[in-house]
């Protein structure tokens, strides 16, 4: 059983372009290959599969964002970000709970992501939320070099 430490953040689909500025800057802070903007936007293109979520602080501000694609029964989680300022409140855990309800809600039964090997903040998230690793990509990611663990959550209709 998870444990939710109660956060007041609000979650939110993105659906508006200008709304891109908020998650490149939480993606820059976050990751040494950041999506860009076109990225976002080809992904606001793709309806009916990709999805980004973001989550605002009680005062409106973006501090967390996650985006992922629903394919059949499968939610691919792409990104999962939050501000360095906000971390640890629970934002990252709102929105995981948040996708992974709405991609059960979907049809989704299972999801799955990649993570890079030392990332452990991350690691120990998704343990939380009953994530384990089922692969490993070698030297998958650059800047630096690094092995992604390949992730999967079975169940996602048990909640
Ligand atoms: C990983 C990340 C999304 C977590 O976001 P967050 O909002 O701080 O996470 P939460 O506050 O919801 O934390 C939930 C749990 O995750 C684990 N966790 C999160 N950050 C942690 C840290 N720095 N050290 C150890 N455990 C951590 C803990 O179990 C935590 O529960 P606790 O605070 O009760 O101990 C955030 O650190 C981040 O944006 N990192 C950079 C981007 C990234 O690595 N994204 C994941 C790519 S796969």
């Amino acid at each position: 059983m998870l444990r939710w430490r109660e956060t007041d953040v609000r979650i939110e689909p993105l659906t508006d372009p200008d709304q891109i500025d908020d998650v490149l800057a939480i993606e820059e802070a976050s990751f040494t290959n950041p999506w860009s903007r076109d990225m976002y936007l080809a992904e606001l293109e793709n309806r009916g599969v990709s999805y980004c979520f973001l989550a605002h602080d009680a005062t409106g501000h973006v501090v967390g964002f996650c985006s992922f694609w629903r394919v059949l029964d499968e939610l691919h989680i792409n990104n999962l970000a939050v501000k360095p300022e906000s971390r640890r409140t629970g934002v990252a855990t709102a929105l995981l709970r948040h996708v992974l309800r709405e991609g059960g809600s979907m049809g989704a039964q299972r999801a799955t992501l990649e993570v890079r090997r030392s990332n452990d903040p991350a690691r120990l998230l998704y343990e939380r939320f009953g994530f384990s690793v089922a692969g490993v990509r070698r030297a998958y990611y650059t800047k630096p070099v690094e092995d992604a663990l390949v992730l999967w959550r079975e169940g996602l209709a048990d909640g």
